[in-house]
């Protein structure tokens, strides 16, 4: 039975290929090409290229009339009634009506900078359009079309749905690429990519030659990775004149952007259709603003006519505990009709993050009133992933924020204010069918020191990944890079010396073969050099685990209602050696139920862990298992009953994150100082640690009311010299305020004395 379905599959996936064959011939033909010029030799590509050009200036753009046959071309299959109830929906979006200057502007230019507010179709239509009008079609050959993304979340959603619009499978026609996992094939045509996956393709492939259009979607965001695509691109494009460059924003503030690109990029702008939007301000600033937000919530709607809410606030925690909080009122409010709670952010599974956009489900209809949704969403529904449908915002504010200090070379997410232009995007969110209201949890006087518009990210962010990527792509004078807003001196200078203590780049700046290495591996430079390592400290399994649970999602629950159950479930798998230990102990528990033929949900469930950080580290192990094997890193273990077996993969996590060691200064207070600047932090109360050991390595540090140290263990001071880079640990490098100076003085002399 078994191979009878194997057999049905591959039929069905043949009979899928000539029909996307099928189809690209069709387009080819409209190109007026001819099938055989497909596999042209190289020599004559060029000459064809020039003459493509032309034709394509001569031709007056054809947008494709919507599909009259009631057949899908791509599989074959009739459309579905949900198709065309779709299709009607996208051609009344705003970027569905501009495709015809749209589509101008593309022939003519190499660069265009599009912008439209959120939800204007530009992430899920422009990419159809452009493929529609056959822009995988470039000098004779089949290319795709690749649609960059700022996370995977943005990522997996676009490309599910846009799967759902033209109704193909995902990985066929249409397909996506993030960190951990890839759902194309060879002959997908539309790619989804994460920034960070563009950047490992073109890794392997520096002129990104399997492309003929990229689009980089969410400029305006500034992000890190996205700004250093633009200066990579900008050096593509010049050594491939046919390559188009499509940049997508949700803001108006793109200036910088098109100063950035040869000659000034132009600016399309899709026109917008907001409605006035009602601002209230609070009187007074909200000392609790979740319970504010919560009880705006009620109040809306309780006294407001029909319309969704949208809520923001920084934390997921927080956002959590509002969900729970108002699914709780909910049951009160039952005579106001019924309030369906929807949380939003990143790193909830895709399914969850599919129903905030299904409208409220009207099959209770309560007391005779319409049903309601409320969204509760961090600051990723401010343009990434806009709600329809929105008639009240309530905007606690906040947001969370990556800083960077050079100086300890730590990055720390903190919640800060929003900017005043993040304010108004969240404020017009409320007017986009109808006017609506804004209810802002915070006085308008306190706005008056926000900053205008938040910073690019390059400039607060540790650049010690971008600075290898790019070494690794070739820019070796990274100092002098094209960046459309330099990032600080100092914080190149940092991460150049990271990464050479890390032994990624050599004394020259030159990439060495563990950088080559480290490059592979889709993980930050400490975790690959941890790993890279692991076989020598004997528990490449270990190191495995532990980094694919770091790069995980956050493991613990903490329901509100069970807060004790949780916290003992925890304690349950706490190894007192620290917090690595504990998350490989999870790690194993939870494969051991799987072996033993048990439902890890339910495991899961008891023990208050995350399934989907779980499953996610699952994948993420699995596929950073095979990068490790094939560059050759081998899967040595130590015996469980040695008792080697946890030393050991203490000392591969100092191999890592050397850089993150801090010495215990005040036993009684739980206060701890860093090395290199002896900065104070305090042991996160989170820690499985049992007691206050007087080292420790540890993973991240989170700003709140104290600078905190999360994810810790203890390690051995003799370790940090014979682990450690030559001189790193040398006394006159390590701050006067950190006690680990003497410490570390005696250990080395009491060392040559012995
Ligand atoms: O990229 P942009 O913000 O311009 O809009 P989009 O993501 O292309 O979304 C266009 C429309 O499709 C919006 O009105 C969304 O509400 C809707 N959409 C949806 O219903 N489900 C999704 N997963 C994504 C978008
Ligand atoms: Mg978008």
């Amino acid at each position: 039975q078994q191979r009878m379905q194997q057999q049905m599959q591959q039929q069905m996936q043949q009979q899928i290929q000539a029909r996307m064959q099928q189809h690209l011939q069709q387009h080819m033909q409209n190109q007026n090409l001819q099938g055989q010029n497909m596999q042209q030799p190289q020599h004559m590509q060029h000459q064809q290229h020039q003459q493509m050009q032309q034709d394509q200036y001569n031709q007056t753009p054809q947008p494709p009339e919507p599909p009259r046959q009631n057949q899908n071309p791509l599989t074959g299959a009739p459309y579905t009634p949900r198709f065309y109830y779709l299709l009607e929906k996208r051609q009344r979006l705003p970027a569905w009506m501009a495709r015809q200057d749209f589509l101008k502007l593309m022939q003519s230019n190499q660069v265009l900078v599009l912008v439209g507010e959120p939800g204007c179709g530009k992430t899920t239509q422009l990419p159809q359009i452009l493929l529609d009008a056959g822009y995988h079609v470039q000098m004779g050959q089949v290319r795709a079309i690749c649609c960059v993304q700022p996370s995977p979340l943005a990522t997996l959603s676009a490309s599910l749905r846009i799967c759902e619009e033209l109704e193909v499978q995902v990985g066929t026609f249409v397909g996506h690429v993030t960190r951990f996992e890839d759902r194309t094939s060879g002959d997908t045509l539309l790619r989804f990519l994460t920034d960070e996956a563009l950047f490992r393709e073109a890794m392997e492939d520096p002129l990104l030659e399997r492309y003929s259009v990229i689009i980089l979607d969410e400029v305006h965001l500034r992000t890190c990775e996205t700004d250093v695509l633009m200066g990579i691109l900008k050096m593509v494009m010049q050594r491939r004149p046919e390559l188009k460059l499509l940049l997508l924003s949700s803001s108006m503030d793109v200036k910088k952007v098109q100063a950035y690109f040869e000659g000034g990029a132009p600016l399309l702008q899709v026109p917008n259709r907001t409605f006035a939007v009602e601002v209230f301000h609070c009187q007074d600033a909200e000392k609790d603003y979740l319970k504010a937000a919560v009880r705006t919530v009620a109040q809306v709607h309780t006294t407001e006519p029909e319309g969704d809410i949208l809520l923001f606030l920084p934390l997921e925690d927080e956002i959590d505990l509002a969900c729970q909080l108002l699914r709780k009122e909910s049951v009160h409010m039952m005579n106001f009709g019924d309030l369906q709670v929807r949380a939003l952010y990143l790193g909830l599974p895709i399914m969850e993050t599919q129903r905030v956009f299904e409208p409220a489900a009207q099959m209770k209809m309560m007391a005779g009133k319409p049903s309601r949704k409320v969204v509760v969403a961090s600051a990723i529904a401010e343009t990434s992933l806009a709600v329809d449908g929105i008639t009240y915002v309530i905007d606690a504010g906040l947001v969370k924020q990556r800083a960077y200090n050079p100086r300890t070379r730590m990055e720390v997410n903190v919640v800060t204010p929003i900017s005043k232009a993040s304010a108004l995007q969240r404020t017009s969110l409320a007017g986009r069918q109808r006017p609506g209201k804004c209810f802002r949890l915070y006085p308008e006087r306190a706005t008056s020191d926000w900053p205008e518009k938040v910073y690019p990210e390059i400039m607060r962010s540790s650049l010690t990944t971008i600075v290898l990527m790019l070494k690794r792509l070739g820019f070796d004078d990274v100092v002098h890079f094209d960046f459309v807003d330099p990032p600080s001196p100092e914080a190149l200078m940092r991460a150049l010396e990271s990464l050479n203590h890390l032994g990624c780049i050599d004394d020259n700046g030159n990439i060495t073969e563990v950088g080559n290495q480290a490059c592979r591996l889709p993980v930050d430079p400490q975790i690959a050099r941890m790993l890279i390592e692991a076989p020598a400290h004997r528990c490449s399994n270990e190191a495995l685990s532990i980094a694919a649970m770091l790069c995980s999602l956050p493991v613990w629950l903490r329901p509100n209602d069970a807060f004790r159950a949780a916290n003992e479930a925890k304690a349950r798998f706490a190894h007192m050696d620290g917090d690595h230990l504990t998350l490989l102990n999870v790690f194993h528990a939870y494969k051991q139920q799987i072996q033993d033929g048990h439902d890890p949900s339910r495991f899961c469930a008891e023990n208050f862990i995350s399934i989907r950080a779980m499953r996610h580290a699952e994948i993420a192990r699995d596929h950073l298992k095979r990068i490790m094997e094939s560059i050759g890193l081998q899967m040595i273990s130590t015996d469980f009953q040695d008792k080697e077996y946890y030393p050991n993969i203490r000392r591969c996590l100092v191999s890592g994150f050397f850089m993150q060691i801090a010495c215990l200064e005040s036993e009684k207070r739980g206060a701890y100082s860093m090395l290199r600047d002896g900065q104070e932090v305090m042991l996160h109360p989170s820690t499985s640690l049992g007691h206050r050991p007087e080292w420790i390595v540890f993973h991240e540090l989170a700003l709140s009311s104290k600078l905190f140290i999360k994810t810790g263990t203890q390690i051995k001071p003799e370790w940090l010299l014979d682990i450690g880079p030559r001189g790193y640990f040398d006394s006159q490098k390590i701050s006067e305020k950190s006690s680990a100076r003497s410490k570390l003085e005696k250990l080395t002399s009491r060392r040559s004395e012995g």
